[in-house]
């Protein structure tokens, strides 16, 4: 049976970090590596997209004990057990769907999403990643890990069958639902470029997991 996102990730808020760092292959190199993509500045400004129970950002404060984070996510379990794990640094939690709230226009050095983004359509990533363009500085940029289909057929596959679900199911809304329905890397790289992002690589991948880098601005640099 389907679940709406939310309520997948609030049935399985215990043993949710313990079950990411042993069962998902190559977490404990992943969620390390993404953090030393990100900022090492002083007090910089860095978006999390689906922060979750924040374990990249553990890693990250480690890093950088100064960084001033947003974190957004839509279940309020997750949030709360963040909350409670990271009490003692500067963040912002924000409850609420990525693709409704308001981001603000060029304030954000960097912007993370792990593990996250894998549910959407190309459409609706063009129009999250444009908002998520504007809010970051020029020469800002956005490091994605997350897992992805090997082949356009694959990728295919998956949207048929979350469609063919939801129909068996009687579910007719647009609402989310947790299914994965990873894009290629070629399609997530389109949708960044079509954003308005001025370069996007992949930093580092391990299986079907990535890291890439999108950078804003015309003085992008490549790492
Ligand atoms: C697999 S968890 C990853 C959490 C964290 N980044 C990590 O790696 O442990 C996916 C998270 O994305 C959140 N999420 C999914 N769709 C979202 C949306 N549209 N807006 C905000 N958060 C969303 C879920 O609630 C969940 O906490």
């Amino acid at each position: 049976m389907l679940e709406g996102m939310s309520d997948f990730f609030e049935n399985r808020i215990d043993g949710y970090d313990e079950h990411m760092m042993r069962d998902i292959e190559f977490a404990d190199e992943f969620y390390p590596y993404t953090a030393s993509c990100l900022p090492s500045a002083s007090g910089c400004r860095v978006l999390d997209l689906g922060c979750g129970t924040g374990i990249e950002l553990e890693f990250y404060f480690e890093l950088n004990p100064t960084a001033k984070l947003v974190g957004i996510d839509l279940c309020e379990a997750m949030l709360s057990r963040l909350a409670e794990k990271l009490h003692n640094r500067d963040i912002e939690l924000i409850l609420g769907s990525y693709f409704d709230l308001p981001f603000g226009d060029g304030i954000y050095d960097a912007a993370v999403s792990i593990e996250s983004l894998h549910h959407f359509t190309k459409e609706e990533k063009t129009a999250l990643y444009k908002k998520l363009h504007s809010a970051l500085k020029d020469n800002g940029y956005f490091i994605l890990t997350d897992y992805f289909a090997f082949s356009d057929e694959e990728e295919m596959f998956h949207r048929q069958s979350l469609a063919a679900l939801k129909k068996e199911q009687g579910i007719t809304d647009n609402g989310f639902y947790h299914y994965d329905t990873p894009l290629t890397v070629a399609h997530e790289t389109e949708a960044l470029l079509d954003a308005g992002f001025t370069s996007v690589e992949v930093l580092k991948s391990w299986g079907a997991t990535y890291t890439l880098k999108a950078i804003k601005g015309k003085n992008a640099n490549k790492t």
